[in-house]
């Protein structure tokens, strides 16, 4: 899908459109080299400062803060360097209502200046230790100062949704008055809804100036930064403060990725994104984060998760159409997969336990591998035995239990198969119990021993030798045991070298199961159904 491919929404949204007061174009203003480094425990080197940079400016960020140039001397470095990168994105710096801080923004050289004070009464009262019209004194005194050096002035009153609403107005009017040419409005600590927001922004859209661009800059501590931005978009704000990834002090920032996306997704708002450069950036900040950030499992848009379907029911209707399960196509936000549907759908199907026939078999038929009916059924019922206790196939599992099931005889050439077994292990001697059915005449018999081992494993084989009597005969020559994948869950896959000693055959064979007692025992069987077939021919 391209960037003209219908997103089919609900009628609902497209009706609410009509009501709300979306903007005509979103901005995006990144703060990931800002409020985003203040992420405990991130810290971007210069370099990575300015790699960073340039992926936002490739992206089409409108605005990058840059830094906050007064805080240390690196940084001071980075948002000199990024200022004068020659970027198409504007590049800002942060300072507080202080001089000496706007003029560090100056001498770093950015293009615009953003700055902010708190006005709710519990940061002025015991943070600022203002009274609130010292606090519009400091407004108007250091915007107007900004003012002096630049024409670009973004002010933000900090913990402006615990601010008293009309002294929040007020602060803005204030700077508005002085110079400052947009406004930006914090849920600085996250501990707003939707709903409470989307009221703050449009009184404020009603009471300022319309050609004053109303930005939102919403903290994750709920879960609710990306929401918020929305409903601020719903009502009046046309400029989304983000981070890449939703870095940023405590639990971060609205996402970038999910905002952006959503605004384009479910209202159609123009902006200067390249969307198919989202993924790529989120990976590269996720790289600089030195394992500290990860991009989440489940992370919308952007996780491992976000394009990936197990249900069967899914896969199946995803054929049909993808958009049926997926709301956009992962090359929409640049994660690359093959053109065609049915492609993709093999791509992005997990195998576990709600794995139905369809998905099954697009991925068999991807591979290329054709199954009779039994085959078919044995790969499918290992694959929901294996995702019933609990774990992933992952694509190593997948292809063991192919191979396993594969290499296998036809049922009807098989000379012996396992009925049961039975292990009791632990601090007493192992004892393994196992039935067999063994071929007599065109008849399965049934055949029961048990044996003590060393181990097991040990104590099964033995209790396989007892009942099949060939067994004398034949003799282990190599026994292999490795995990398919990590962990202690994974599958278990043994293989083993018999010979027979009458008439000095040779076999290999191997089988895999998520318990590695059963994968020795079913690797020991299928290799005596071998051998007797050698000696049959
Ligand atoms: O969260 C906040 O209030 C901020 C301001 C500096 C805009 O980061
Ligand atoms: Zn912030």
């Amino acid at each position: 899908m391209g960037k003209n491919e219908k997103i089919h929404v609900s009628e609902m949204m497209e009706k609410l459109k009509e009501i709300l007061l979306l903007p005509e174009r979103a901005f995006f203003f990144d703060t990931t080299l800002r409020d985003g480094e203040q992420t405990p425990g991130i810290s971007f080197t210069q370099e990575e400062k300015l790699s960073i940079a340039r992926s936002l400016d490739d992206l089409g960020i409108d605005t990058i803060e840059a830094g906050f140039p007064v805080i240390s001397d690196g940084d001071f470095a980075a948002c000199k360097e990024i200022a004068n990168l020659g970027l198409n994105s504007e590049v800002m710096g942060l300072a507080r209502m202080k001089k000496f801080d706007i003029d560090k923004v100056i001498e770093a050289e950015m293009d615009s200046i953003h700055v902010f004070i708190a006005t709710s009464q519990l940061h002025m009262e015991k943070k600022l230790k203002m009274t609130s019209i010292e606090v519009l004194e400091n407004i108007a005194k250091f915007v107007s100062y900004a003012n002096d050096h630049y024409d670009k002035i973004l002010f933000s009153a900090e913990d402006a949704t615990r601010s008293n609403i009309e002294f929040l107005i007020k602060a803005n009017q204030v700077a508005i008055e002085n110079g400052a040419t947009r406004i930006n409005i914090p849920d600085t600590v996250g501990t707003i809804s939707p709903k409470a927001f989307g009221h703050i922004i449009k009184m404020n859209y009603n009471a300022l100036p319309k050609d004053i661009r109303i930005a939102v800059h919403c903290h994750n501590d709920f879960g609710l930064a990306v929401a918020n931005s929305i409903a601020g978009f719903e009502n009046g704000a046309s400029e989304a403060q983000t981070t890449i990834m939703g870095l940023g002090e405590r639990a971060g920032n609205a996402s970038f990725e999910e905002t952006a996306m959503s605004l384009y997704a479910l209202y159609q708002i123009p902006m200067n994104i390249t969307t198919e450069l989202i993924f790529p950036t989120a990976k590269l900040v996720e790289s600089y984060c030195g394992g500290k950030i990860k991009i989440g499992r489940l992370q919308p848009l952007i996780g491992q998760n976000a394009f990936a379907h197990e249900s069967g029911i899914h896969a199946h209707a995803m054929i049909q159409s993808a958009r049926a399960y997926e709301p956009i196509t992962p090359e929409l936000i640049g994660i690359k997969r093959s053109d065609s549907v049915e492609q993709i759908v093999k791509n992005s199907i997990r195998l576990g336990k709600h794995t139905g026939g369809h998905a099954l078999k697009a991925k068999l038929d991807d591979l290329g591998i054709d199954t009779s009916e039994d085959q078919f059924k044995q790969i499918f019922d290992h694959i929901k035995r294996f995702g019933d206790k609990g774990h992933e196939v992952e694509e190593a599992d997948f292809l063991a239990i192919v191979k396993d099931v594969m290499g296998d005889l036809p049922k009807e050439e098989q000379y012996v198969i396992l009925d049961e077994l039975t292990v009791l292990t632990g601090s007493i001697t192992p004892t393994s119990t196992v039935r067999l059915k063994i071929r007599n005449n065109g008849d399965f018999k049934l055949r029961t021993a048990s044996s003590i081992g060393v181990g097991p494993v040990d104590a099964s084989v033995k209790a396989i030798v007892k009942c099949f009597e060939r067994m004398n005969k034949i003799q282990l020559l190599n026994y292999n045991i490795d995990a398919v994948t990590g962990g202690t869950e994974a599958l278990g896959h043994v293989s083993i070298e018999l010979i027979d000693l009458e008439s000095n055959d040779i076999i290999k064979s191997n089988a895999t199961h998520e318990d590695i007692v059963m994968s020795s025992v079913l690797a020991l069987i299928k290799g005596l159904n071998q051998l007797v077939k050698l000696k049959n021919r």
